[in-house]
């Protein structure tokens, strides 16, 4: 009997890492995601029947390992270099001739990387499993980020075929468009944001919380082995074709070359291809010697191989003039100001604006009206001002006064306590409008993909979209009397609608624009509620219950869905036939305990607590980690706790395990 338990637990694991792989290296996912929390509800069933089983590697543990070491210091066995940076073609070419000069006679290939810009790591691997994962400090003393560095699903915390000891290294981001959900997170924390995802990616590694790490759309990029007890590699090339074979995720767009003159061609074809193409940031390439015999022979400087060399794309950094400080109204009616500047290039894109943030920031800069200014564009992030030169300033400009009225509707702009936004505060003020609608048709909501500003801008100023709901009863008559609209475009149009309304629920609940409600909070909730009007239901103390909500989180949803306009639109939706409700698993069967929240307290008899949740779930229902009316049935096992109290205040129906088997069997 314990043999096939044992058996079974591992053959469960496999599979789960199997499809972790295939779903976060491969992105070539076999089965759904329901499918897949079946597999891995069914592991921590049977690890919490027999915890003697459990092992660290196992995947249900990738958040809560038990981090001793956090934050320790470590040793590197080898230094993690960093490397000499080269800015153009002429420097590319030089470091060539200075490696041709040292192995003179021989044929020098290349490998070609993007240069990440993240935050280095190594992971050690001892027998397979992943032992330490650690910051590069600097080079030769890291820290211990084991436990958050376990999170990152792409991160293998067991690899089947590797040699007793072995050590990948990599660069650790988060996307760039991931960084907004990661400052609302923030900011629902009172924490300051983060300016660039670099930081947001190195602030999240190095978090104290694993739980919370797990919560930041942290990935990585592995670049190279360091210490290896394998078979001798003989190329850099071989190397990486070992790491991706053993599991790793490697970047997609690494090059082999045979000369500097196609690494040269490398370099100057992303420095194109860069700022459109990548969903993370990349400074540069790194170009490498393949040879791993070469490499040694040309060895090191103290600092940096002299094997490889950065080749760093163009500065992101001009100055110019400012023309204008315009204020823009955002879709909660925040007032943001930028700068209007004198058009400039920046690497190759002509700049004309550069945000300024919020009013802090115009006063912390100083800026005003025919300033010179130092503005950077990093990566596919917008331009900011970074700096003012004060000695260019013209002798007759004035500081800049913060608006007192919304410039598009004329309302009152008022600082809200403990914000460092103005906000317009006109609930039916267009600009917002607008703005709301852009983000209920943007890609990480409904993902309307024909409906862009100008078309939302055109719907609105003609009367047509008074509220995001009325993008689904558009008639296909008046959109043909609009500018540039004829019937094609406006069947594309509708057609475009119709099939957003099959969009999950989590896209629609972050599309309404709740404040501190990124994807991942609304998928949070929906996992915990199942339904828009569940959620819309919940209390501010069973949203905090749910892990992961926070008390700004929560009180920012039960403000929302207590207005009448809010609730009403959500009514209007369902009857417009949105997907309000996450679909069920098909299992052909009825669901016995269809829509229906439980919460359980106390030690049942013969069940554990996980898997009475499995058969709630499979039969349909929900388990909850708070009582309230909406709850429909406590559990109640032995010792419970103040559950039990609070169900009989509210007279929710009590259930023994004997009452709950019966009721699961219909
Ligand atoms: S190789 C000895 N490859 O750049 C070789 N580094 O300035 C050193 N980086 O701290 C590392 N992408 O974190 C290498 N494809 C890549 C990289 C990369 C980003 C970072 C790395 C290092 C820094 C070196």
């Amino acid at each position: 009997m314990s043999d096939n338990i044992l058996t079974e637990i591992e053959r469960l694991r496999q599979e789960i890492r199997r499809h972790d792989r295939l779903y976060y290296v491969n992105k070539a996912p076999e089965i759904s995601d329901a499918e897949f929390d079946k597999l891995m509800r069914r592991l921590e069933a049977m690890e919490e029947e027999r915890p003697d089983l459990i092992t660290p590697d196992s995947p249900t543990k990738r958040i809560d390992w038990n981090p001793a070491n956090h934050l320790a210091t470590v040793k590197h066995i080898r230094p993690l270099m960093s490397l000499d940076n080269s800015f153009n073609e002429e420097e590319l070419r030089a470091f060539d001739a200075r490696v041709r000069k040292q192995i003179p006679n021989q044929e020098i290939e290349y490998v070609c990387e993007l240069k990440i810009d993240g935050f280095a790591v190594s992971l050690t691997y001892k027998n397979g499993l992943l032992t330490l994962g650690a910051t590069r400090g600097d080079g030769q003393t890291g820290e211990d980020i084991t436990a958050n560095l376990r999170t990152i699903r792409s991160v293998p915390l067991r690899i089947d075929d590797a040699p007793d000891f072995m050590e990948a290294r990599g660069e650790v981001y988060i996307p760039i468009e991931k960084l907004d959900e990661v400052n609302a997170q923030r900011e629902a924390n009172d924490e300051a944001p983060f300016a660039n995802p670099r930081n947001a990616a190195a602030g999240s590694a190095r978090l104290q919380s694993a739980k919370i790490a797990a919560s930041r759309p942290l990935n990585i990029f592995i670049y190279s082995v360091g210490e290896w007890s394998g078979p001798r590699l003989q190329t850099h090339a071989e190397a990486l074709d070992e790491l991706k074979r053993l599991g790793f995720r490697l970047n997609p767009h690494t090059r082999w070359t045979r000369s500097i003159d196609e690494a040269v061609e490398y370099c100057h074809e992303w420095k194109k291809r860069y700022r459109e193409e990548l969903s993370y940031e990349t400074d540069g390439v790194v170009v490498k010697v393949n040879s791993i015999a070469q490499q040694e022979e040309l060895g090191e400087t103290a600092k940096a191989p002299r094997w490889a060399i950065s080749y760093k794309f163009p500065s992101e950094k001009a100055v110019t003039k400012v023309q204008e400080i315009q204020i823009q109204v955002g879709r909660t009616g925040v007032l943001t100001p930028r700068a209007v500047l004198e058009p400039v290039e920046v690497s190759g894109v002509m700049v004309s604006h550069a945000t300024l943030h919020n009013m802090d920031e115009v006063e912390r800069l100083g800026i005003r009206v025919g300033d010179t200014a130092r503005i950077e564009r990093a990566g596919g992030v917008i331009p900011r001002v970074i700096g003012v030169l004060i000695n260019l300033r013209p002798a007759d400009s004035k500081p800049f006064e913060p608006p007192t009225s919304c410039p598009v509707c004329g309302g009152a702009a008022v600082r809200l306590p403990g914000e460092a936004a103005l906000r317009c505060v006109n609930p039916s003020c267009e600009a917002q409008l607008k703005r709301s609608v852009e983000h209920f048709a943007g890609r990480p909501a409904m993902n309307i993909d024909t409906l862009g500003p100008k078309r939302i801008a055109q719907l609105v100023d003609a009367g047509l979209v008074k509220d995001v709901a009325d993008l689904y009863i558009l008639e296909p008559k008046p959109l043909t009397k609009l500018e540039r609209m004829g019937n094609g475009t406006a069947g594309n149009l509708l057609h475009a609608v119709q099939k957003s309304k099959e969009q999950d629920p989590s896209r629609l609940l972050h599309g309404l624009g709740i404040p501190f409600v990124g994807l991942t909070i609304a998928e949070l909730l929906l996992e915990e509620f199942a339904s828009l009007q569940a959620v819309a239901a919940a209390s501010m103390e069973t949203l905090e219950g749910v892990h992961g909500i926070g008390e700004k989180v929560a009180a920012s949803v039960v403000q929302y869905f207590a207005l009448p306009a809010n609730r009403e639109r959500i009514d209007r939706l369902k009857e417009y036939g949105l997907t309000l409700e996450r679909e069920k698993e098909e299992n052909g069967g009825p669901q016995p305990l269809e829509g229906m929240a439980f919460v359980m307290t106390g030690e049942l008899p013969s069940l554990t607590r996980s898997e009475a949740k499995t058969r709630i779930e499979e039969a349909g229902g929900r388990v909850t980690s708070s009582v309230s009316k909406k709850t429909a049935y406590v559990v109640v096992g032995a010792n419970p706790g103040s559950k039990l109290a609070r169900a009989e205040a509210l007279d929710i129906p009590i259930l023994d395990e004997a009452k709950l088997l019966k009721l699961l069997d219909g």
